[in-house]
C-alpha cells in the first residue's frame, strides 16, 4: 500500500521509513510531486496535523498522514504550543525562540512543560488520530549540541540531561514524536 508522509524534512522521512511495516511504501510530499508548504493555519496542533494530510489525500487522492508537534510551558498558559516553529517571528530561529521562552518565563517558579505530537492519518477514506506526549521542565540556561529546535532547555522527567545532551536513541524511546510514531506503526500493523 502507498502511504504519503506529508513532510518536507528529509530527516524524519528516513527516520519514519524505516520503521515501516514491509507492506508500506511510504511516499514523501517530493516524490509525489507536491512542492507546496502546506500552510499551518490551525488553532491546535490536530487540526495543522488534519489540514496537511487533508490536503495531500484531497488533492492526489492518496493515503497520508501528517504530524504537528508543539512545546507547551504551563507558566506560559501553553505557550507556544502551536506557534513553536515560529514563535519569535517568521524567520523561524531556534536560538531566538529558546530566548524568548527564557525570558518570558524568568522569575517563575513553574517551569514544568511538555512536547506533544499529533498525527492525524487517512486511510481509504477514513481518519484516524495519534498522539504522544512528554513531560518535564524548562531550565534556565541551553545546555547540549545534539537534537533540534527547543531541545536544550526541555529535561525530560526522570532524567538530568536535556534532550540536546541525550542520545538520539534514548530521545526517540522516550519522546512526543516517538511515541505517536509508535501508536501510528502499530495501528497500520493490524490494518493495513
Ligand atoms: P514540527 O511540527 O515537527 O515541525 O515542530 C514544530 C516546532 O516544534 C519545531 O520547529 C520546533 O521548534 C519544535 N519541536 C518539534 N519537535 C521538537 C523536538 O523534538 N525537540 C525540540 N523542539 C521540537
Amino acid at each position: 500500500m502507498k502511504l504519503v508522509f506529508a513532510t518536507h524534512n528529509q530527516n524524519k522521512f528516513k527516520e519514519v521509513a524505516v520503521l515501516m511495516p514491509k507492506n508500506i511504501e511510504l511516499l514523501s510530499l517530493n516524490s509525489i510531486g507536491c512542492r507546496t508548504e502546506i500552510p499551518e493555519t490551525g488553532a491546535t496542533l490536530q487540526e495543522n496535523a488534519r489540514i496537511k494530510a487533508d490536503f495531500v489525500t484531497q488533492k492526489y487522492q492518496l493515503n497520508c498522514f501528517a504530524d504537528d508537534t508543539g512545546l507547551l510551558v504551563e507558566g506560559l498558559d501553553g505557550r507556544p504550543g502551536v506557534y513553536s516553529a515560529r514563535y519569535a517571528g517568521e524567520h523561524k530561529s531556534a536560538i531566538d525562540n529558546m530566548q524568548k521562552v527564557l525570558t518570558e518565563l524568568q522569575g517563575a517558579e513553574n517551569r514544568k512543560a511538555y512536547f506533544e505530537t499529533v498525527i492525524a492519518l487517512n486511510i481509504n477514506g477514513e481518519q484516524f488520530m495519534f498522539s504522544g506526549r512528554v513531560d518535564g521542565k524548562i531550565i534556565e540556561n541551553p545546555r547540549g549540541e545534539k537534537g533540534f529546535g527547543y531541545d536544550p532547555i526541555f529535561i525530560p522527567e526522570g532524567y538530568d540531561k536535556t534532550f540536546a545532551e541525550l542520545s538520539l536513541e534514548t530521545k526517540n524511546k522516550i519522546s512526543h514524536r516517538g511515541q505517536a510514531i509508535q501508536h501510528l506503526i502499530q495501528f497500520l500493523k493490524k490494518n493495513s
